[in-house]
């Protein structure tokens, strides 16, 4: 058996975990040989790879970033892509199957490409957590755990200046990050895409904590949109793939703060530093197990499936149900959170 392994679409911590995984288990229980593909779909489209073995991914668990690379390249649309090209490269080549790595966009890529006979599967990825079919992606838990030491820290300058202060943490689509670092980090007042707070309710739980004698910490997911904008504001332009390049919601949100309240306020945008590193403990162990069931379902030639966590089981979901839909964040998690705002 001949497996590829490539990672997609933004970088996250734990894919060189699934890397490790997927070859130490192909070699020793199936003799398997790995290669792995460069920089996403544009390696697999290309037929750019180099072989993998044991001592290429020793120590690679708890190592941040990717060996392989990635690219947000689409595998249909690249020069020389699509389901044929790539069946036809994959026998030409003696590839077996493909383990694909990534996130939304590269599961429905993956889905596309599977429904039209090319033999891959899924392994889910994203810091954001916003796949649906699986409880949580690897991730998640280091970047939730990285906004959390920051938000600690940003509690005691904030209080030493009795300022506001304000944290942005990724999160285009859902508030997952901001909601879990902000229960961890004790924020005043918690800002994600799925609840359009007004900025007058912002101000008043930013007030009550400043009136005890508290810094108020408001934690704001990037793609927050205040009530009675009509999309996300502060978009920096486009990014190469044409999607919005989102960034400046805390800037905007601390310069309003400032001028509603009189409180002064800064803000912080933690950006990039949620993806880097290494990754925690939890995703070391959930990307390992994806990686290793990955293998499994190829050894098996069950096509078109995505590894899911399910509960503490790694269990697997068809492509397609996989990415039917985003995985937002539910009114009543938001609520629970809410009892926490303000005073
Ligand atoms: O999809 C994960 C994510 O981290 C989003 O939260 C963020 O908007 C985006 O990637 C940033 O992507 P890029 O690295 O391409 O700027």
């Amino acid at each position: 058996m001949r497996i590829g392994l490539m990672t997609s679409g933004g970088d996250c911590p734990g894919l060189n975990a699934v890397i490790r995984a997927a070859v130490l288990k192909g070699i020793k229980e199936y003799d398997a040989e790995i290669v792995g593909f460069k920089d996403g779909w544009r390696g697999v489209v290309e037929m750019d790879y180099v072989p993998l073995s044991r001592a290429d991914v020793r120590g690679l668990a708890g190592s941040g970033g990717t060996i392989l690379g990635t690219s947000r390249t689409n595998p249909v649309t690249h020069p020389g892509g699509g389901a044929e090209n790539m069946i036809a490269n994959f026998a030409e080549h003696g590839i077996d199957g493909l383990i694909a790595i990534g996130g939304e966009g590269t599961m429905s890529g993956a889905n596309e490409l599977a429904e039209a006979g090319v033999p891959v599967v899924g392994v889910p990825k994203t810091i954001d957590n916003d796949l649906d079919g699986t409880d949580y992606t690897f991730g998640f838990d280091t970047a939730v755990a990285i906004a959390t030491d920051a938000m600690d820290r940003l509690r005691t300058t904030g209080d030493s200046h009795h300022r506001c202060m304000v944290a942005e943490v990724m999160g285009r689509h859902v508030g997952w990050i901001a909601l879990h670092s902000g229960m961890s980090a004790g924020a005043h007042a918690i800002l994600i895409p799925e609840q359009p707070e007004s900025m007058q309710q912002v101000c008043d739980w930013v007030r009550q904590v400043h009136e005890r004698g508290r810094s108020p910490l408001v934690v704001v997911a990037e793609g927050y949109i205040p009530q009675g904008h009509d999309g996300p504001i502060a978009i920096r332009g486009k990014q190469a793939d044409g999607r919005p390049r989102l960034g400046g919601i805390g800037e905007w949100l601390a310069e309003q703060i400032e001028e509603m309240t009189g409180i002064e306020t800064r803000n912080t945008t933690l950006g990039h530093i949620q993806r880097g590193g290494a990754p925690t403990g939890f995703d070391r162990v959930l990307a390992t197990r994806c990686g290793m069931h990955a293998v499994q379902l190829c050894a098996d030639k069950h096509w078109g499936q995505m590894t899911a966590l399910r509960g503490t089981e790694i269990e697997h979901v068809s492509l397609s149900e996989a990415t039917h839909t985003l995985k937002t964040v539910p009114l009543h998690r938001y609520e629970e959170a809410k009892v926490l705002f303000g005073r």
